[in-house]
């Protein structure tokens, strides 16, 4: 197992999508929910979040709870994890709201995306764009990249075709999956992992290792058996 761990942490419906059928309709979301994923990301040095979401909702999550940056602060870690965003295209407004919040920002690209994107220049001064691949993302180099930095903890925030990359290179240690008590429905909305999908014999398998309820809403942590 590496030295870094990477944790999912999302959340679904009781009928298992992440989103609504349109993705521009909010999420649901409540305290308990918000609470958990704000200690979640509190451990992370590093938040990866895949550019549909950040397309979708403008920002990226940051710690408030003054508890959890006093704890952060104790394992010396900055305030704010650095929050990295996965796009391979570079098709992102420079003026998204993430790219003024006050936080560190990586974007990891692909060559590719370098040379379509006539914004390339600009997106370059707003945040640090790392070329990890000529057209396909190379999370093998993505990672040895997190590890020479010195980032131990990585939590990935979705969406769904970002977790199928990761499940797909190996990469998730744990899941922290939410079940929210609503029914979305709707072929098209998008689940915790998109992608192509695994056949049974080739499926990762997990192993639940806490379970917390906090009224209608679970709380389920998986290890990914390796
Ligand atoms: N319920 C929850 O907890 C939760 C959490 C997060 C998101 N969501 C919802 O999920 C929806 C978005 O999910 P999504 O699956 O459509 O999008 P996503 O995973 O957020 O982003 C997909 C995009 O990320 C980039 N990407 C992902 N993996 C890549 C790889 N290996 N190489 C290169 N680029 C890669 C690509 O960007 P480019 O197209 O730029 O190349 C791809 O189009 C939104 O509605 C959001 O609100 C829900």
């Amino acid at each position: 197992m590496s030295a870094i761990q990477t944790t999912v942490v999302l959340a679904m419906t009781a009928d298992g999508k992440i989103s609504a059928v349109d993705p521009q309709a909010p999420r649901d979301s409540d305290a308990a929910d918000q609470e958990h994923v704000e200690y979640q990301v509190s451990l992370a040095d590093l938040i990866l979040v895949g550019a549909g979401t950040i397309r979708a909702e403008g920002v990226s999550f940051t710690i408030r709870n003054p508890e959890l940056l006093a704890a952060r602060e104790v394992r010396g870690q900055s305030p704010q994890p650095i929050t990295c965003i996965v796009s391979g295209s570079l098709n992102l407004s420079p003026n998204l709201p993430f790219l003024s919040q006050d936080i560190k920002r990586w974007i990891f690209t692909t060559q590719t995306g370098l040379e379509r994107n006539s914004d390339a220049t600009t997106l370059q001064k707003l945040a640090e764009l790392i070329d990890l691949g000529d057209t396909d993302l190379d999370w093998d180099r993505a990672y040895s990249l997190i590890a020479e930095r010195g980032i131990y903890k990585v939590v990935v925030l979705g969406g769904g075709s970002l977790t199928a990359a990761l499940v797909k290179a190996g990469k998730i240690d744990d899941w922290w999956l939410t079940i929210w008590p609503v029914i979305y429905g709707g072929k098209n909305a998008p689940s915790p992992v998109e992608g192509e999908g695994f056949l049974p014999n080739a499926a990762p398998h997990l192993q639940l290792v806490e379970t917390r309820q906090v009224g209608s809403e679970l709380f389920l942590h998986y290890r990914t058996l390796k």
